[in-house]
């Protein structure tokens, strides 16, 4: 079988690279670009670090999408804003191999213009991965990935194939009727995670225990996703062994009550002081990377003007992360900033709210 992973980074390489260390006949080809897909090209191989220590896996490189003809299965692996991009030049070489994409962000819109339905695959993992440098890439945290079939459920021999595969990594994979749910999952709990990383605070500590940034920051984020995808119909599904934004709701009022929630914020700070969780955001924006927040937060704002609505709190975020952008590697607010920021648009949709008939 010849497996294709297209925008070998931190997630793709990991997952190819597993898939090959243990299923040494399948053929990997990883499809890549800058400073890690060059070492992988001189070394011939991805160093795996993890639980399992490191292990050295060769594999076949390329920056030639090209070399993806005659594949059985892609590996869609890039960050969701260069998605359009790679799949113009890769997919009028993928035949009729099923395309996977393990992204964070809701990307089948854009997948389908170059994918037919019944071979395209949407999924997400809940893993942990980064390139510690070139060529080298570390599992820090494990957590399961799931795929699923879409809701009319054409391409169910397509997730199939693909929940098969990824199984062979030896990472947890599930096949998940609800994959949209379960991606509407992730992307709510980390539109709210993103906006503790305007002021690269520790989201737990920083964000959820302390009562300024819950009131004025993170709760309304997260009645404003529960509120969006209501009304866009969308059911969530948990994803095993994570917290939900519905989990996330119930957190925040537990630390808003009185005793029971500064006994919360006293263990919260004692677990997670040191031990801090740092969004993929909150390093693209130290490096000065582009980031995914169009597709995260702004998926948020998309959706709710899809229902003649807004999203004020999301666009916040999406706007001041754009900010950040334009300043440049290592950018952020100050805590204050941000929620400053945020109460002033608390109190004007406040001050709406009562000028209404
Ligand atoms: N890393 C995690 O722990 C994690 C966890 C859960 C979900 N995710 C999601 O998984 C997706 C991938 O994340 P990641 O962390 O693996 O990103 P990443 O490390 O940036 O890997 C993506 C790779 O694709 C390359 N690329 C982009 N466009 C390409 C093209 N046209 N041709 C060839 N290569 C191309 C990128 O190159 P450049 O660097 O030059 O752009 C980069 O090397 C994202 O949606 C992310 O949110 C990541």
């Amino acid at each position: 079988m010849k497996v294709s992973v297209l925008g070998a980074g931190a997630i793709g390489s990991m997952l190819g690279g597993l898939i090959k260390h243990r299923a040494p006949e399948t053929e990997m080809l990883f499809i890549g670009r800058g400073a890690h897909g060059r070492a992988m090209h001189e070394r011939g191989c991805v160093q795996l670090q993890g639980p399992w220590g490191r292990c050295d896996v060769p594999v076949a490189y390329s920056e030639d999408t090209a070399e993806i003809a005659g594949s059985d299965i892609v590996l869609v692996t890039m960050k969701s804003q260069d998605t359009q991009a790679a799949l113009e030049q890769a997919s009028m070489h993928w035949g009729r191999a099923i395309v996977v994409s393990i992204q964070n962000g809701i990307n089948d819109g854009t997948l389908l213009r170059f994918v037919a339905p019944d071979r395209l695959v949407m999924g997400m993992t809940a893993t942990n991965i980064s390139v510690v440098e070139p060529g080298v890439v570390s599992l820090q945290l494990n957590g399961v990935t799931v795929v699923g079939p879409s809701r009319d459920r054409v391409n169910i021999d397509a997730s199939r194939s693909a929940a098969r595969l990824l199984t062979r990594s030896g990472l947890p994979v599930r096949e998940h009727p609800n994959v949209l749910g379960v991606l509407y999952s992730k992307l709510t709990f980390n539109a709210v995670g993103y906006a503790s990383c305007l002021s690269q605070s520790n989201f737990i500590t920083e964000g959820l225990c302390d009562p300024a940034w819950r009131t004025h920051v993170g709760l309304p984020l997260v009645r404003e996703c529960i509120a969006t995808l209501r009304r866009a119909r969308i059911s969530l599904a948990k994803i095993p062994g994570r917290p939900g934004i519905h989990g996330l709701r119930n957190l925040m009022h537990l630390l808003g009550a009185p005793l029971i929630g500064s006994l919360i914020a006293t263990v919260a700070r004692r677990n997670y002081n040191r031990r801090a969780i740092v969004f993929s955001l909150q390093q693209d924006l130290v490096r000065g990377k582009p980031t995914e927040i169009d597709h995260v937060n702004g998926q948020v704002v998309r959706l709710a003007e899809s229902l003649a609505g807004q999203a004020p709190f999301n666009s916040a975020v999406v706007d001041m992360v754009h900010e950040l952008e334009r300043q440049g590697a290592g950018a952020f607010f100050s805590r204050e900033q941000v929620i400053g920021r945020f109460r002033r648009l608390g109190q004007a949709a406040e001050h709406r709210k009562k000028a209404e008939p």
